[in-house]
C-alpha cells in the first residue's frame, strides 16, 4: 500500500519517535553483533562524524568557488591519503561518493585514456582476478565494456600469469584488490605492477577496503606487501573513507600517479544554456557533510588514533581465527587486514549463518568455497569470544539433515 504525503507536517519528535519504531528491525550493529555494512569505531568516532556532518550537511562540493571550505578539506583529505598510500608529487586525487563511484571513474578515466593514446577501434576490455568487486562489472556494462574475470590460484589471489593472458591490445585496465572482499587478502600487486609495466597497461588497485588500514597495519608491525604508488606499475587507486577510514558514508577517494591521468576521470561541458559545468566525479551535487565528515575524522584520529582503532581489528580478527581454526574451520589464505573467511568441509556454512542470527550476528558470506564472512570493526574485539562461543553453539544445532538456506543479505 502506497502511503501519501501528510496533509499537515508532524512535530519532529513525533518524527523522531516514528523512526525509532521503523528501526526497530534493523540489525543492532552498535553492540557489535555485525561485521558487514556498517564499520564501528566507537561512540566518540560516531560523534565526530555526526556533528562534522552536520555543520556542512547544506553546503554543496560541486562548488568550488561558492564553498572554499569544502575546497580545502577535500584537498587536505586527499593529500592524506596520497600521504599514506606513497603518492609522488605529481599525483592527485578528489573525495567521491563511494567504492563504486571511485572504481566508476577511474574506469572511465582509462577508458578515455586508452582511446587517446592507442589506436583501438573494436570493443574494449578490462582484466580483472574473479575475487574483484562488481563495481569493476557495473562500470563496464554502463560503459559498454567487455569484463574478463580470470581465475584465482589455489590460495585466491588473483594470478598474474593468466591475467597477462587475457589483456590484448584493447585492454584498458588491469585491477589488483588489497584486498578482495570475498577473502580479505592482497592481490600479488607487485607482480601485476610489472605485468602493468611490461605490457603498458593500466593497473587499478582497488584498495577500498584496504587504503585506510594497511599502512596502520604495516606502522603497527605487519607485514604487509607493497600495494600501492610504491609500485611504479599502479596508476589509480580507490581507497574507501566510509569503511576502514571510518568516516560517514558518502565518501572515498580515487587518486592518480599523475594529475594529467586524473585529466581523463573529469567531465567538463559548456555546450547548454546553463554554462560551464565541471564535475570530477560521477555526481553533480556532492553533499559537502561527507567531505567535512571525512576531514574531521582523519584530524580527530590522527595516525596514532588509526594505529590504535586498527590494533583492536587485527586483535579481532586473530582472535577469532585462532577461535574458529579450533574448532575444525579453516581460514581461507592468509588475511592481514579486516576482512576473513573461513569455512569446514564438514559442514553447511550456510545453514551455519543462518542458525547465527539467531543469536543476533548478522554477518556476510563467501560462496566459493561456502564459508562465513566477517568484515571486523574496532567493536569486534570485545565481542570475538563471544562470536566463537556462539560459532560453536551453532555447530552443535546445525545437523547434516539441516534445511539448504541461501543468505540474503542484500
Ligand atoms: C573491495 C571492494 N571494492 C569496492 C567496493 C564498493 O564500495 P561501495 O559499496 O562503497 O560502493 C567494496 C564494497 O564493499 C569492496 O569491498
Amino acid at each position: 500500500m502506497r502511503r501519501p504525503l501528510p496533509q499537515t507536517g508532524a512535530a519532529w519528535p513525533t518524527l523522531q519517535a516514528e523512526m525509532a519504531d521503523y528501526a526497530t528491525g534493523d540489525v543492532r550493529w552498535r553492540d557489535g553483533k555485525t561485521a558487514v555494512y556498517v564499520f564501528n569505531a566507537g561512540r566518540d568516532v560516531e560523534q565526530v562524524q555526526k556533528e562534522a556532518y552536520a555543520l556542512f550537511q547544506s553546503e554543496n562540493g560541486l562548488g568550488p568557488a561558492a564553498f572554499p571550505s569544502l575546497k580545502r578539506m577535500e584537498e587536505e583529505v586527499v593529500g592524506f591519503g596520497l600521504g599514506l598510500l606513497h603518492g609522488p608529487d605529481e599525483a592527485s586525487g578528489v573525495i567521491t561518493s563511494g567504492g563504486t563511484d571511485s572504481i566508476t571513474m577511474a574506469v572511465k578515466a582509462a577508458r578515455d585514456f586508452a582511446r587517446k593514446s592507442r589506436s583501438v577501434t573494436g570493443p574494449l576490455n578490462l582484466v580483472l582476478p574473479r575475487s574483484a568487486h562488481p563495481a569493476f562489472d557495473k562500470a563496464c556494462a554502463l560503459m559498454e565494456i567487455e569484463v574478463r574475470r580470470t581465475p584465482l590460484t589455489a590460495g585466491y589471489l588473483a594470478d598474474p600469469a593468466a591475467m597477462g593472458a587475457a589483456a590484448d591490445a584493447a585492454t584498458i585496465m588491469i585491477v589488483g584488490s588489497a584486498p578482495n572482499f570475498p577473502y580479505g587478502l592482497i592481490d600479488p600487486i607487485e607482480a601485476l605492477s610489472d605485468l602493468a609495466l611490461a605490457r603498458d597497461l593500466w593497473l587499478h588497485v582497488d584498495a577500498c577496503v584496504g587504503g585506510y588500514i594497511a599502512p596502520f597495519v604495516r606502522m603497527n608491525g605487519g607485514d604487509i606487501p607493497p600495494f600501492d604508488f610504491e609500485l611504479p606499475g599502479v596508476r589509480s587507486i580507490s581507497a574507501d573513507l566510509h569503511k576502514y577510514g571510518y568516516c560517514a558514508k558518502g565518501a572515498s577517494t580515487v587518486f592518480f600517479r599523475s594529475a594529467e591521468l586524473q585529466k581523463y576521470m573529469t567531465f567538463d561541458f559548456r555546450d547548454w544554456p546553463g554554462g560551464r559545468m565541471v564535475t570530477p566525479t560521477l555526481a553533480g551535487t556532492r553533499p559537502g557533510g561527507a567531505i567535512s565528515a571525512a576531514w574531521a575524522v582523519m584530524n580527530f584520529l590522527g595516525v596514532e588514533g588509526y594505529r590504535a582503532k586498527h590494533a583492536l581489528v587485527t586483535q579481532a580478527r586473530e582472535t577469532i581465527a585462532a577461535g574458529v581454526e579450533a574448532l575444525g574451520f579453516r581460514v581461507l589464505g592468509g588475511p592481514q587486514l579486516g576482512i576473513l573467511a573461513f569455512t569446514r568441509d564438514d559442514a553447511d556454512c550456510m545453514a551455519l549463518w543462518a542458525k547465527l542470527r539467531e543469536r543476533g550476528w548478522f554477518t556476510g558470506v563467501t560462496t566459493e568455497p561456502k564459508s562465513l564472512h566477517l568484515m571486523l570493526s574496532p567493536v569486534h574485539a570485545q565481542v570475538a569470544d563471544e562470536y566463537i562461543a556462539d560459532v560453536k553453539w551453532a555447530l552443535g544445532g546445525v545437523g547434516a539433515g539441516a534445511a539448504k538456506v541461501e543468505p540474503r543479505y542484500s
